[in-house]
């Protein structure tokens, strides 16, 4: 498996949301794993399931973005609410490589998802791990890092 780079169109694409009760469940835990491991072998922070060359509504998120346990599996993730506060950090990403850029987005967001069981939780977070879920969100809306430069004329 390998990371699908700029400018492959599936990379600008809306993902397919998730049916479960239709979805191969063992099809998409393998997906899943597999998408780790390629995080993993790049040191990524999340990788979303487009980059992976599946258009699926799902993504993964390291451990490491917010000192969690184990990596994160978000399957039909959205954003419920955001804070009006925003901050600017330079985010890169596997399907951009050697690019940076600076990206406002807010700094704290709750949002809904699933678990393979198809069972619903919400997620409330702030910091680099809130940064790094909007990111894969955006991916899963086929936008990207690019997208958000914004021009001062
Ligand atoms: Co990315």
């Amino acid at each position: 498996m390998k990371i699908i780079t700029y400018p492959n169109p599936l990379l600008q694409t809306r993902s397919q949301e998730i049916n479960l009760v239709d979805f191969d469940v063992k099809k998409l835990r393998k997906l899943a794993r597999k998408m780790i491991k390629l995080m993993n072998k790049h040191k990524g922070i999340g990788l979303a399931a487009p980059q992976a060359g599946e258009s699926l509504r799902m993504c993964v998120i390291n451990s490491k973005a917010g000192c969690l346990l184990k990596d994160l599996i978000l399957i039909n993730p959205i954003i419920i609410e955001r804070s009006m506060e925003k901050n600017i950090k330079k985010e890169g990403c596997l399907s951009l490589p050697k690019v940076q850029i600076d990206v406002e987005r807010p700094m704290w967001i709750k949002i809904k998802t699933i678990d393979f069981e198809g069972r619903s939780f919400n997620l409330e977070t702030g910091d680099l791990l809130a940064r790094v879920i909007q990111h894969e969100i955006d991916h899963l809306d086929g936008m990207l890092i690019i997208d958000h430069i914004t021009y001062n004329i």
